[in-house]
């Protein structure tokens, strides 16, 4: 079966597609418009993007113009790493809902728990606040599902002690060579649903030795052995291109890795 027919159910109910597509680095205008409408044609159903990737309104004008239900499309956005006050967090959805021309999100994230530039802040107070506006969005309607990024195990206690709602998903870096178990056991054992970003390592893990080798076994490309593992491992991954073979390649992910070549991928 296509993967693209697959979902994850998140903790809400609300079924998300297997895998989505990124949207980081895709500059706002014809890259990125280009981009989000072949994903689409290549039935990608889950779209990635974010305030702070500044091409909100390409995304959304090409969702528009795909001529596809908005129903059947999933999409992501996130709040900007630096806001971290409740009515700066409702200000800013509300302009990322007028970027995007869209009446909803699927799912809205606060992209990380420091600001970008300044990695490690303690934001313990602005993080509550910030989770306090997603829980509004969310009873609103305006999200179907809430949830943050880049967080740890501290840093989901830290609104979870405060919240009404667990986060429905934690946006994380995996990829082969990137595993952060201590938070995969958090997330399992709270019903959090990890999305791997990065699956790729941004592109630079595909010439890597041991992948390409185990690749050529499974008579698959690194990069689909790379989406795969995500898979295997229970996370959504997100890969990102804007070449349409890519695209297509990346989602051809449609056989098993055994537990014992799991293990030797897990060791890298
Ligand atoms: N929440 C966060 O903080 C966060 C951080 C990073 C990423 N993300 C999300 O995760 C998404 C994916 O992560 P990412 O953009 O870092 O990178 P990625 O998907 O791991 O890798 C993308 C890179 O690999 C290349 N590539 C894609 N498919 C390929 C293939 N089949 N063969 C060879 N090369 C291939 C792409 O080049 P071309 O484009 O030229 O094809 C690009 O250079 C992002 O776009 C974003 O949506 C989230």
């Amino acid at each position: 079966m296509s993967v693209f027919k697959e979902n994850f159910v998140l903790s809400n109910g609300i079924e998300i597609p297997k895998i989505g597509f990124g949207t980081w680095q895709i500059p706002n205008g014809e890259d990125a418009y280009q981009a989000v409408r072949l994903a689409l044609k290549h039935q990608y159903r889950h779209i990635d993007t974010a305030a702070s990737y500044q091409n909100e309104q390409s995304v959304g004008q090409a969702i528009k113009d795909s001529g596809i239900a908005r129903e059947e499309i999933f999409v992501t956005t996130k709040l900007a790493s630096h806001i971290k006050t409740y009515q700066d967090a409702l200000d800013a959805f509300d302009q990322t809902l007028k970027d995007l021309g869209l009446s909803y999100v699927d799912l809205y994230l606060i992209h990380a728990p420091w600001p970008w530039n300044d990695i490690g802040k303690d934001c313990k107070q602005g993080n509550i606040e910030a989770w306090k506006a997603l829980e509004v969005i969310y009873q609103s309607g305006r999200a179907k599902a809430i949830g943050v990024s880049n967080f740890s195990p501290s840093d989901l206690e830290n609104v979870m002690n405060h919240a009404k709602i667990v986060p429905h998903v934690n946006q994380i870096a995996m990829f082969i060579g990137r595993d952060q178990k201590e938070t995969e056991a958090f997330c399992k054992k709270h019903k959090i649903l990890i999305e791997a970003y990065s699956p790729l390592g941004t592109g630079r893990i595909l010439s890597e030795n041991r992948i390409v080798e185990m690749a050529k076994k499974y008579q698959v490309t690194p990069a689909q052995l790379c989406i795969r593992y995500c898979l295997e491992k229970h996370a959504l991954p997100l890969p990102k291109s804007t070449h349409e073979s890519r695209m297509i390649e990346n989602s051809h992910v449609d056989f098993r890795i055994s537990a014992d070549d799991m293990k030797i991928l897990e060791s890298i």
